[in-house]
């Protein structure tokens, strides 16, 4: 016999808006989002001039220091990067047996994960020790140096393929080319991805560098909250996007078939056109922006503007019809499409960048910590008395 509902007790306090929008849930020097305005700066950089006259090197240097390097400073950081770029064997021998039933995505959360296996400075930082600052720091240039290599890897074990280790003598962006295809890339489609690259590195409190905080916040490791950080970017409604853009792309085929594509996912109830909306940006993503004017040059350089006019067209229409913008993913897709990479390597690339955020934002939670742990609006039965099995 179930019970009748019992009236749940008064609200305990006014409940936060659901999914938290609007709320602000904390302090950081590391990226601020202008929703209004449209605008991302890092550490008090517009990232405009970070992308394209910058490199990714000095973008991670940057969020993890909070001011830009000199020569000398860009020169010693890349060659720590450089130095810890080898993913130890047994990762790989870990991946292999999953290969086959896992995405890309599940591959990398697993690897970073395990990777804490064979880091012997791992279990210092677990306490509160003197000096714990230092260790992180090298931690966070292993795992940075380390998930390009992850994930290329992984793209070439999803292949078939062998892995192949970075050089030393390629940027961070070409060595990630190159360990995805074999083939050291050309300087124009290295300063693209690069530039791509920053683009991505960090973004206020979006929902994965938010879930390596709250693990960060626990004391838990670094490779934990990293590891909690890959599985919440996964999700389509976040870092899954890019992929789902590209395949949205290659469904809708051809440019004149765009608008009654759109038209059709807009008349499905709570239908989502991947690539368009912002939790933030009530006006254009200015990362959208800057990924525009680089796909529009990639497709001017290769004569292949199929993919480029077919986005356009879609973002007119969703425009028109909701009112809404394009984000981050859905020019990025038209990038990564023309430097012919997989769709299915989008996303992790996506956490290739975000990674150098996600540490930073680790860093400084460490650095001044308190547990992250909101309450929760009780709306369930009230109290009851127990009733025994044979009663029920
Ligand atoms: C990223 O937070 C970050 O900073 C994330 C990110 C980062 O750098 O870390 O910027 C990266 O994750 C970008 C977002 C990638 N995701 C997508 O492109 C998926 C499609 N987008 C939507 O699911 C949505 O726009 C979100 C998830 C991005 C934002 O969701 P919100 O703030 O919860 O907005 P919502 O879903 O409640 O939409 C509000 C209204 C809707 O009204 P209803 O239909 O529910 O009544 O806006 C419309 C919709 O009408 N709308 C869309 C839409 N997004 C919003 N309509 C069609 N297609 C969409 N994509």
């Amino acid at each position: 016999m179930t019970q009748a509902p019992t009236t749940p007790p008064a609200a305990s306090d006014s409940s936060a808006p659901k999914g938290l929008e609007g709320i602000t849930a904390g302090d950081t020097t590391k990226s601020r989002v202008d929703g209004v305005n449209g605008k991302l700066f890092y550490c008090g950089y517009p990232i405009e001039p970070l992308a394209e006259e910058g490199s990714f090197e000095e973008c991670v240097y940057l969020l993890w220091n909070g001011e830009l390097p000199n020569a000398a400073q860009l020169e010693s950081f890349t060659a720590d990067l450089r130095r810890e770029s080898t993913v130890p064997s047994e990762i790989w021998d870990v991946l292999r047996p999953l290969v086959k039933g896992s995405t890309q995505m599940d591959l990398l959360r697993t690897a970073v994960s395990a990777m804490s296996a064979f880091d012997d400075e791992v279990a210092d930082t677990r306490e509160a020790i003197d000096g714990r600052d230092e260790i992180e720091r090298r931690i966070a240039n292993r795992l940075q140096a380390r998930i390009s290599t992850l994930v290329a890897g992984i793209y070439r074990l999803k292949q078939g393929q062998k892995p192949i280790a970075a050089r030393d003598d390629l940027t961070y962006a070409a060595n990630f080319l190159y360990m995805v295809t074999g083939e050291e890339p050309g300087e124009y489609e290295e300063r693209i991805f690069d530039a791509a690259l920053t683009l991505h590195a960090d973004h206020g409190f979006n929902a994965s560098t938010f879930s390596a905080r709250v693990t960060a916040a626990t004391e838990a490791d670094i490779y934990g909250a990293i590891t909690s950080a890959i599985g919440t970017l996964a999700g389509r409604l976040h870092g899954g996007a890019n992929m789902r853009v590209m395949r949205m792309l290659e469904k809708v085929g051809e440019v004149d078939k765009a608008e009654a594509f759109v038209d059709d996912v807009l008349s499905q109830p709570k239908g989502r056109v991947m690539g368009f909306g912002h939790r933030v940006y009530k006006v254009e993503d200015p990362r959208a922006t800057v990924l525009r004017r680089m796909a529009k040059e990639l497709t001017d350089r290769t004569g292949n503007s199929k993919w480029f006019d077919m986005s356009v067209k879609i973002e007119n229409r969703v425009k028109d019809k909701k009112g809404i913008f394009p984000n981050v993913d859905f020019y990025s897709a038209s990038v990564y499409g023309s430097l012919e990479l997989d769709p299915e390597i989008f996303t992790p690339i996506f956490a290739v960048s975000r990674t150098s955020g996600w540490l930073a934002h680790v860093l400084e939670q460490h650095a001044d910590n308190r547990l992250i742990r909101p309450r929760a609006n009780y709306v369930g039965h009230g109290e009851r008395d127990y009733v025994a099995k044979a009663d029920r």
